[in-house]
């Protein structure tokens, strides 16, 4: 038998994480333990029907069945920009600055092989969502991290990032509202970020996968193309995913400075065929009629959000309450290290979460609660955890 080796940029992946809490949570479930799993970032609400109903009725017209355009239907393209001209009154052209992605992950991941040679530096701001690095690591690229702290608010500090490393980054990457720590970016910070980045020649990429599961209305959290300057340097990636309970369906965008989109497209053209047209039908009707579904589901986040911060505050667990995201990064007790703590209230608890370092250096002495299960079970999470 041929010795198949995995190539270098598989091989130097780092350890997953996740995968001990994973053997853990099999052990439990194999002794009958009811597990909670408070640890998946995937809405447990059903895609409202009337998207349903669209996909089941384009799905029939024969035209859909074929390739799609790569960039996406034009009619798509333009849903987006209306939807982003209407929420953030940000104005695209859906011809140069929208492409449609199979998913934002899969935008991510490509992203770097547009714009990041082998050698080339991005800055990573972390805890993060673990596709960026790997992206850039994919591309031949080096990460150079930034940490993201309570202290400052889960915003990474601009002035603690070096003259030389400004000037060798190629990209920085960052995601606002925040995964896992549900961190927030306010006007004063894009400002600065899109100066600095102008200045130094910077591309921003601007994960915005959570802009619409926020808590007050009066403070919406924003895309970084409502600031001036964003088209000059930033892509935003974006998905219908979170805010229309449609993960699995794969529809996306990312949107900005055209020449940055293009050279998404361009990657894509190459790799991918685009989306089936009957699902980008089906997307064009959430986001055109989706909105009032979206405020149901973020009054069921509110209501899960108020019982869990209650209920773990109750037991000593320090927590902000979030105003946005769908995720309590909370503080694990005294005496713990993440995956311990984590570890033990899987063995003696049947719940599952996730520990911070999982997603970074930064992220230890933390754990993530995903509010994707109904309230009455997060309740009981939180009591057999305060029960330990
Ligand atoms: C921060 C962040 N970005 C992007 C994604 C990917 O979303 P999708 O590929 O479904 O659009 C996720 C999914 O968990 C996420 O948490």
């Amino acid at each position: 038998m041929p010795d198949f080796k995995l190539a270098q940029r598989i091989a130097e992946l780092p350890p997953y994480l996740f995968a001990q809490i994973d053997a853990v949570k099999r052990e439990v479930a194999a002794r009958g333990v009811d597990i909670i799993s408070l640890g998946i970032g995937d809405p447990d609400l059903p895609t409202p029907d009337f998207i349903i109903d669209k996909l089941a009725e384009s799905a029939r017209k024969a035209p859909n069945h074929r390739y799609p355009d790569y960039e996406g239907m034009l009619s798509f393209r333009t849903a987006v920009a209306t939807w982003y001209k209407q929420r953030f009154d940000v104005d695209l052209n859906p011809a140069t600055e929208v492409v449609s992605l199979i998913g934002s992950k899969e935008g991510i991941a490509h992203f770097p092989l547009a714009f990041t040679n082998p050698g080339d530096m991005n800055l990573v701001c972390t805890p993060n969502y673990p596709v960026y690095p790997i992206a850039t690591k994919f591309a031949g690229g080096e990460v150079e991290f930034v940490p993201l702290t309570e202290d400052n608010a889960y915003l990474p500090d601009l002035d603690a990032i070096s003259d030389e490393s400004w000037a060798k980054a190629k990209s920085i990457y960052l995601n606002y509202p925040n995964n896992p720590t549900a961190g927030v970016a306010d006007d004063a910070f894009f400002e600065k970020l899109i100066k600095k980045c102008i200045e130094t020649e910077t591309i921003i990429v601007h994960d915005a996968a959570y802009t619409e599961i926020y808590f007050d209305p009066a403070n919406k959290p924003k895309s970084i193309m409502e600031y001036a300057g964003a088209k000059e340097v930033a892509i935003e990636f974006h998905s219908l995913s979170k805010t229309y309970n449609m993960t699995g369906w794969r529809v996306a965008m990312a949107v900005g400075n055209a020449t940055l989109v293009g050279g998404l497209g361009k990657v894509k053209t190459n790799v991918d065929s685009g989306i089936f047209q009957a699902v980008q039908e089906a997307g064009i009707a959430a986001l055109e009629q989706g909105e009032p579904y979206a405020e149901k589901f973020r009054g069921i986040y509110r209501e899960r959000r108020d019982a869990v911060v209650a209920a773990l505050r109750k037991a000593g667990i320090k927590c902000p309450l979030p105003d946005a995201s769908f995720y309590i990064w909370a503080n694990v007790p005294e005496g713990y290290n993440s995956s311990d703590f984590v570890t033990k209230v899987i063995q003696e608890t049947g719940v599952v979460l996730t520990p911070g370092n999982g997603f970074g250096a930064p992220g230890e002495g933390y754990f993530r609660i995903s509010l994707t299960v109904p309230t009455e079970r997060l309740e009981e999470a939180v009591s057999r955890i305060a029960s330990l």
